[in-house]
């Protein structure tokens, strides 16, 4: 939620901060604004809307100066106006940028009017300036100043500040939101995301948990939360420059559906050999942790939370483990009952999602064996937190609505869900025919969704049937139950169509009294076990004039069978089929949003990153 950026060169900054804030502007556009230290003192420009309205602001107005900070806003705090857009300032020196929430900010704020500041804005941000301000006043030094302020401030935060007596440095400082600092060449940096900066460095620190840092043309200071100056390791970016442009698509979100097939070969990269998964994928630790696993709670959010619930039905027909998952949302505020030897895995892109983050942190005081994260940003708190890691490989997910993250999360959740069978049978081991089953399928994955991905034009026809629809439904059942929640999920993100998912033998519950030919029906039948159930379901949406698109395989005989509208898929084995099967819900979501003319990369009033509750 909220992208910032800083910067610190012998060069005006504001075109640096600009095109950090568009590669932000997932993180949340519904304001922009940009402060520097101008010859004339602290000049601000905001606007309301995305980047670009920003940039006309500055065409008309423009900012020159060679430190600055800037901001694009997801509003928690007021309405996204001009006035709770940041930068915010006390007074006319100060200026603060802010990515997170201040739990306490309105006993902040009533302590502060009490001292004799003035509030312009409804944000919780704004105390973090007054206050700030306030030590300022007393030692004159900023460094100092924050130091101090962020002792009082509860919740989480990435905040960046400038201030005009300064113009030589900002002040930066995290806790519980994510903040890089970028290393250049008689020049620093700062942003929420290496992405940011990738137009001026290759080089980035990832700041601690409660560090503070100094930015200046001469380097970076940094402080952790106990006062002592640090060291941080310094990284170099792996994954090219090309991650955070389009290459030529139309979309961010049509070239992370293309990139899926090299991803998922990323994602299997030296982790399996032609037969089996490779022993010490979790690392060294793992072998003492992982036979004590008597279950397993998977935890996590949106997109996430569907690969969890596949998994589910995993781990417990796979690796023949009890296994539960839950929304981190919901599973952070229960009274949660932790049997003995249970595994806690958490799910994230990010590895910043905020309730995400609680679970972990709740999860690691209420008994677990162990922790582990599937996640795709090394270093982040999740990575951090967790006493063994699985990383995707899915390189940097721009397109708000997550595609490769998703397919990348299921390959490595079916690594867990083998390394897990493995240990269990250890004892009785002799070949495993089921791994090496699902292992050669999994060589075999990336050429099939490439096959998939040639479906596109036969996927954009059928977007048609749904672009001026209000409501569709989509069944599965058995792993393809949580697939059609993600069709559903992702129909709803971009195109605004209100879209439900439903496995399939529940229809008879309730949903089809829904059915009539304004309701299309999407059914996910591969050819498994429950493929006869799911027909029988599929003839009972038919007889009610239901329109139905099946994605299906040639063994399924659904087309010819019933005379419905099929799309036919490569086969795959049953295990495999949910990660093969999301491709085509990916494509048509796109489409239809695209045929509607949404923002298919932004949509309104999301953000990709949810580090607030
Ligand atoms: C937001 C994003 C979703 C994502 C969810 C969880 O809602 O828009 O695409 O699935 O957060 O994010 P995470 O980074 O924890 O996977």
């Amino acid at each position: 939620m909220c992208g910032i950026v800083g910067a610190v060169a012998e060069r005006t900054v504001t075109p640096i901060l600009l095109e950090g804030l568009r590669r932000l502007e997932y993180r949340g556009y519904d304001s922009a604004g940009l402060a520097v230290i101008a010859p004339e003192g602290l000049q601000r420009q905001r606007a309301v809307g995305k980047v670009a309205q920003l940039e006309k602001r500055l065409e008309t107005h423009p900012l020159r100066g060679m430190t600055g900070i800037a901001h694009t806003r997801w509003a928690t705090h007021g309405a996204p106006t001009e006035v709770n857009a940041h930068p915010h300032m006390s007074g006319s020196q100060l200026a603060v940028v802010h990515n997170g929430i201040i739990e306490n900010y309105a006993s902040l704020r009533q302590r502060l009017q009490a001292t004799g500041y003035t509030f312009e804005s409804q944000t919780d941000t704004e105390v973090i300036a007054h206050l700030i301000e306030k030590y300022y006043q007393q030692s004159g030094d900023l460094f100092v100043a924050v130091q101090q302020a962020i002792i009082l401030l509860e919740g989480a935060f990435a905040i960046a500040v400038v201030h005009q007596a300064h113009p030589e440095y900002l002040v930066c400082a995290r806790k519980g939101s994510p903040l890089v600092l970028g290393v250049g060449s008689g020049e620093s940096f700062c942003a929420s995301d290496p992405l940011a900066l990738l137009q001026v460095t290759d080089r980035f620190i990832y700041l601690q948990e409660g560090d503070i840092a100094c930015l200046s043309v001469t380097g970076v200071e940094i402080v952790d939360q106990q006062g002592q100056n640090v060291e941080r390791p310094m990284k170099m970016w792996e994954h090219g420059h090309q991650a955070a442009d389009k290459q030529g698509y139309k979309h961010y979100m049509l070239k992370e559906i293309h990139e899926q097939p090299k991803v998922m070969q990323d994602t299997l990269e030296g982790r399996i050999s032609q037969t089996s998964v490779l022993p010490e994928i979790l690392g060294s630790q793992a072998s003492l942790i992982l036979p004590h696993v008597e279950q397993v709670h998977v935890i996590a959010c949106g997109t996430s939370f569907h690969a969890g619930m596949v998994a589910r039905y995993w781990i417990e027909k796979i690796a023949g483990l009890p296994c539960m998952v839950e929304v981190a949302s919901e599973y952070r505020y229960r009274d949660v009952v932790v049997p003995p030897n249970t595994l806690f895995v958490c799910i994230s892109q990010s590895g910043e999602t905020a309730d995400t983050l609680a679970a972990l942190r709740f999860a690691r005081q209420a008994g677990y064996l162990a922790t582990l994260a599937i996640c795709n940003v090394p270093g982040s708190s999740l990575i951090r937190e967790t006493d063994l890691a699985l990383m995707t490989r899915a390189g940097p997910e721009i397109g708000v609505a997550s595609t490769k993250a998703f397919t990348t999360q299921l390959i490595a959740l079916m690594l867990l869900t083998l390394v897990l069978r493995r240990v269990r049978q250890a004892a009785s081991r002799g070949q495993d025919t089921c791994e090496q089953r699902i292992v050669s399928a999994l060589h075999a994955l990336p050429d099939k969704i490439n096959r998939v991905l040639a479906l596109d034009e036969q996927i954009e026809a059928y977007a048609q049937s749904f672009a001026d629809k209000q409501h569709a439904l989509f069944l599965g059942r058995g792993t393809q139950y949580p697939i059609a929640m993600e069709g559903a999920l992702k129909l709803k993100e971009i195109s605004y169509i209100h879209a439900e998912a439903y496995p399939a033998g529940e229809l008879k519950h309730g949903p089809l009294a829904l059915v009539d030919k304004e309701m299309p029906v999407v059914a996910i039948a591969p050819h498994d076990d429950l493929l006869e159930k799911l027909k029988s379901n599929l003839q009972e949406v038919q007889a009610r004039g239901g329109q139905v698109l099946v994605f299906a395989d040639g063994a399924a005989r659904v087309g010819a069978e019933m005379g419905l509208a099929v799309l036919h898929m490569p086969e795959v084995i049953d295990e495999l089929a949910p990660i093969l099967y999301t491709l085509p819900l990916q494509l048509l979501a796109y489409h239809v949003a695209v045929l509607k003319g949404t923002d298919v990369d932004q949509p309104r009033n999301l953000a990709k990153s949810v580090t607030v509750e």
